[in-house]
């Protein structure tokens, strides 16, 4: 009776058929929303230094970049602008004729079935870098709300069918939902950036969309990666004033938060595999260091497996053509 004495788990591992039957966590399409960056400007298709694969893209060359991304499977993106010019206002971000507002309703138009997330922050509108009004070197928080708000605005107005608002300020949900409904735009749901830490993993993002802070850092307005108490009480209050979904950021750093976010609070919750975490494996895929194929997809699922139940990934499209 020697098998008596212990337990046979590899019993449900012995063929691919049997590992899909106990499979506890899958990864599709329908979980994955992609980045793209959107640049003012005419013919432009700039690779990103820090994140090969991934481009800044003027106009002419959106429509055929969301038109491959909606035939792999993929029903929902993320989009941010680069203007040509900044000011200390971000006046670019609130421009019903600004890049994000153009790239809308050209994509609305073309591919009217994409869903679009437009991310609504100023940092990339801002020639100081920062995600709101600065006065005395210091991000002011009431005053950025109401430029936020009409960020969100113009954006729906635009065709957006999703504001999701990442510049940390206090309030902003429940400003951007006043302002939304106020207009009618009550049926426009708000994806709430409610768990974002000042990281380092932004690094590429920053070159890819031209946001890097000129003086100091996010410290006071992004959250400590210490603090995991913080994020909770960050997320109750994006929910008590209205956010549909909550986004935690980075991912794979702080897949212990979303988890402690998914248990905790009873609205869809959303992983951002961020810039770094793109770059820190294509870096090692490129030396050929790792198998980026299967390093992606383990990353993800964990990340499902953590409780995410969307991704936002600058891999989506490798992805979705994995899993054809
Ligand atoms: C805008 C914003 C940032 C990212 C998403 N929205 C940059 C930042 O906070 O500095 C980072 C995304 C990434 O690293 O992939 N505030």
């Amino acid at each position: 009776m020697q098998s008596n004495h212990f337990k046979r788990h590899r019993r449900l591992r012995t063929s691919d058929a049997m590992r899909s039957m106990v499979r506890e966590t899958k990864l599709t399409t329908d979980d994955l929303i992609y980045a793209i960056f959107v640049i003012e400007g005419e013919n432009i298709k700039n690779e990103v230094p820090s994140m090969p694969g991934v481009f800044q893209l003027s106009l002419d060359y959106v429509i055929a970049e969301v038109k491959e991304v909606y035939e792999l499977g993929i029903k929902a993106i993320m989009l941010f602008g680069i203007p040509k010019e900044k000011d200390k206002t971000g006046t670019g971000a609130y421009d019903d004729d600004g890049i994000v507002q153009r790239a809308i309703r050209l994509i609305k138009q073309e591919v009217p079935e994409m869903l679009i997330i437009a991310d609504t922050c100023l940092c990339e509108y801002t020639s100081h870098g920062h995600c709101g009004i600065v006065e005395q070197e210091k991000v002011v928080n009431d005053s950025s709300l109401a430029l936020l708000a009409k960020t969100a605005v113009s954006q729906a107005k635009a065709g957006a069918d999703m504001i999701a608002p990442s510049n940390m300020m206090d309030g902003f949900v429940v400003t951007i939902r006043k302002a939304l409904d106020k207009v009618g735009f009550e049926d426009v749901p708000i994806m709430s950036y409610a768990v974002k830490y000042a990281s380092a993993f932004y690094g590429p993002f920053r070159d890819a969309a031209d946001s890097t802070p000129t003086f100091g850092n996010r410290k006071t307005y992004q959250m400590d990666p210490a603090n995991r108490l913080e994020a909770m009480r960050e997320a109750e209050t994006d929910i008590e004033e209205g956010a549909d979904f909550l986004i935690v950021k980075p991912a794979l750093a702080y897949l212990d938060i979303v988890r402690a976010v998914k248990d905790t609070f009873r609205v869809p919750v959303i992983a951002y595999n961020v810039s770094g975490e793109y770059a820190m494996v294509k870096a090692a895929a490129m030396n050929g260091w790792i198998d980026e194929q299967a390093v992606v997809m383990e990353k993800l699922m964990a990340m499902k497996r953590a409780g995410a139940d969307l991704i936002i990934t600058y891999f989506a499209k490798d992805v979705a053509k994995w899993l054809q």
